[in-house]
């Protein structure tokens, strides 16, 4: 029931009463004259007369029908409360805030004011699934079995797109429906496996890596291949819980659950451990709490609280910008043994983790921490909007020297202006405007084209912005998705020219090396005597796995709806299996530039199962299957429910 059909329908019933009442006391005191005058009318104001009130009459009959047709959401009691109108409609029980789509486009329309400064959740649940999911969270300790039946079948058939809401902000919902900024092509969220052959391949791929994975390295970060053993970085099960949210996705559930069940039992941050903030946040914290909005599991919520409570310890600095590492079990902060530094993106690309957890707990003190960082970043100088790679947490100042790119350590500095203002409902300007000034400091400091074939790259400034660097590293190649995201929310259409020059000549970097796959890092060449557009360093020719060009293939498909995007994906996805592909999985190689030598390193990183499995997958669906309205994906391809504020 909507909140527009109800004040509709009580004008309906009462004139409908009115009218019935009027004319029957008007028949009983003046019957006599009433006949006489009823006489005197001609035939055709007669039969006007009856139409008038057959329609009235229907009118009643239709409005009332349909303000009460049952609708599975609307429990019992506030069919009758709507009905009689006990009660006015600001003081409504919690029931009647599960509006549908009518109701939030309503309510966001009329401009109603959201609960200041408290999280409210843009999305609501869908009315089918939700009841089951308001008593699971009501009682916790019945749990386990209701979860598995509740996830098992939202994998098996369809589930809603929307994101959980816990049922403490829920109920704050009821006193004022939240704004809504988002919600505008609303959809279901189809996660009942490949639909295509394409799709299919990916998912064969993923089995294929995640076999390898769980026979050798089952708990451990990384799975080397070809040594058929187990690597720990932080030691905390990187690739199985950066994998949660694909396997969900994918509709693999024996695979899922086997991750779930290890994460309850398994996972522990008593570890004697430096961690790296950004990496932990990134693929940790961001896996849980994706896995945690889609299946709506509790303990997923409670797991990336804790892991929370430990980061924490970062940000104890003077400037309050992070320490690059936390220690798990004591909880100090420290930067790395080599420098005093911190690396700017990653102080910058932990806001949407940090807001989401605050939100989805309780508990605003992770949010303010990471986004007092942003705030800070906000006033320091800048070049045309483009920052340093290093800042230090004792003065809060960036390293001047340092060098501006769009690659390692600035990449998502930019990447996440943009994701945080689309997070928070586009009502922080100061992101918005940061991200402006960035993208045209792009385009005026750093774009070029090569002469030969006017391909578009992106420079690194060095020495104090006074020096170009043809450098870019395929890391930049994240770059196309976001401008394209951002034209998506709104912000200038030349975002998206600039999006598709440069993943073209991503898309070449893969294309123009022998084995179809993309160097770590490619040089260009601007002169007019090149007799090549690029070129590639004997120590740049790794190729790790990673996903920046399948994700921005992704977007740019999923945002033009151009399928020429998804077949560059097929090409470079065939590429993978074809040069990467060992007996136990994937592995990353040495060199991309000799087919016949590659070189491979044994190391399959978590990213490999994380994000380029997951972007191909969505990359080859014949419809999209996240509502980029409604979803924003973290840096490590996480999805996370976009907030009205
Ligand atoms: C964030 O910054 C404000 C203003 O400087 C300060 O009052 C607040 O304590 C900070 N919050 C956290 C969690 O550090
Ligand atoms: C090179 O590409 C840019 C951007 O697409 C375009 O504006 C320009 O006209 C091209 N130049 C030539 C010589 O083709």
């Amino acid at each position: 029931m909507t909140m527009e059909d109800v004040p509709y329908t009580s004008i309906f019933v009462t004139n409908a009463a009115d009218t019935s009442q009027d004319s029957l006391g008007k028949s009983r005191s003046t019957s006599l004259s009433c006949r006489r005058h009823w006489n005197r009318l001609s035939r055709l104001q007669k039969s006007f007369i009856f139409m008038l009130l057959l329609i009235v009459v229907s009118f009643c009959l239709i409005s009332t029908t349909f303000t009460w047709a049952p609708d599975a959401s609307v429990a019992e009691d506030d069919l009758l409360r709507n009905k009689f109108h006990a009660l006015p409609l600001s003081n409504q029980n919690p029931g009647a805030s599960r509006r549908n789509e009518h109701g939030s486009a309503f309510s966001r329309n009329m401009g109603v004011p959201s609960n200041a400064g408290l999280p409210t959740m843009s999305r609501q649940l869908q009315p089918d699934i939700e009841p089951s999911r308001a008593q699971q969270l009501k009682v916790p300790e019945e749990r386990s079995k209701e979860i598995k039946q509740q996830v098992a079948e939202n994998i098996r058939s369809v589930i809603s797109l929307d994101p959980v809401i816990p049922i403490s902000k829920r109920k704050r919902q009821t006193k004022k429906p939240p704004m809504v900024a988002v919600k505008t092509d609303y959809h279901r969220l189809k996660l009942d496996g490949p639909k295509n052959q394409r799709q299919q391949e990916v998912v064969n791929a993923f089995l294929h890596a995640w076999k390898g994975y769980k026979t050798f390295a089952w708990g451990q970060d990384h799975l080397r291949p070809i040594s058929k053993t187990g690597q720990d970085w932080f030691g905390l099960a990187l690739t199985l819980i950066d994998s949660l949210d694909t396997m969900y996705i994918m509709g693999l559930q024996k695979e899922y659950f086997e991750a779930r069940d290890w994460v309850d039992n398994s996972l522990s941050f008593d570890l004697n451990r430096n961690v790296n903030l950004f990496e932990t946040t990134i693929r940790v914290m961001g896996g849980l709490l994706s896995a945690y909005h889609l299946s709506g599991d509790e303990m997923f919520r409670h797991k990336a609280e804790d892991l929370g409570n430990i980061l924490l310890a970062g940000f104890k600095s003077p400037s309050g910008v992070p320490y690059s590492d936390v220690n798990l079990r004591n909880r100090v902060a420290h930067g790395p043994s080599w420098s005093p530094d911190s690396t700017t993106s990653e102080v910058t690309t932990i806001q949407l983790e940090f807001r989401d957890l605050s939100r989805i707990v309780n508990n605003p003190i992770f949010e303010e921490s990471a986004m007092n960082v942003s705030k800070h970043v906000h006033t320091l100088p800048k070049t045309h909007g483009l920052v340093p790679i290093h800042i230090t947490p004792g003065t809060g100042s960036f390293r001047m020297t340092s060098v501006i790119t769009l690659g390692a350590r600035g990449d998502s500095y930019y990447e996440y202006l943009l994701k945080q203002w689309i997070q928070t409902g586009k009502k922080i300007d100061f992101l918005r405007d940061d991200y402006l000034l960035a993208v045209d400091g792009i385009q005026n400091r750093l774009v070029q084209r090569t002469h030969l074939s006017n391909l578009t790259f992106i420079n690194e400034l060095e020495n104090n912005g006074q020096v170009l660097r043809p450098k870019m590293d395929h890391l930049v190649c994240y770059l196309p998705g976001t401008l394209a995201l951002g034209v998506l929310h709104g912000l200038p259409q030349w975002h998206l020219d600039l999006a598709k020059d440069l993943l073209y000549t991503c898309y070449l970097t893969y294309k123009r090396q022998p084995t179809g796959l993309s160097p770590e890092i490619t040089f260009f060449n601007t002169e007019e005597s090149a007799t090549h557009d690029f070129w590639v360093k004997h120590n740049d020719a790794h190729n790790l796995l990673r996903p920046e060009t399948v994700e921005s293939l992704w977007y740019l498909w999923q945002i033009t709806g151009d399928k020429m995007y998804q077949d560059w994906g097929w090409e470079i996805f065939q590429s993978f299996l074809k040069y990467t592909r060992v007996e136990h999985g994937f592995t990353s190689i040495s060199s991309v530039l000799n087919p016949e030598n590659t070189r491979p390193r044994d190391m399959m990183e978590s990213f490999f199962l994380g994000e380029t499995l997951k972007y191909f997958y969505l990359l080859f669906s014949d419809k999209p299957i996240f509502d980029l309205k409604t979803w924003v994906f973290n840096t490590e391809a996480h999805p996370l429910p976009v907030y009205d504020h």
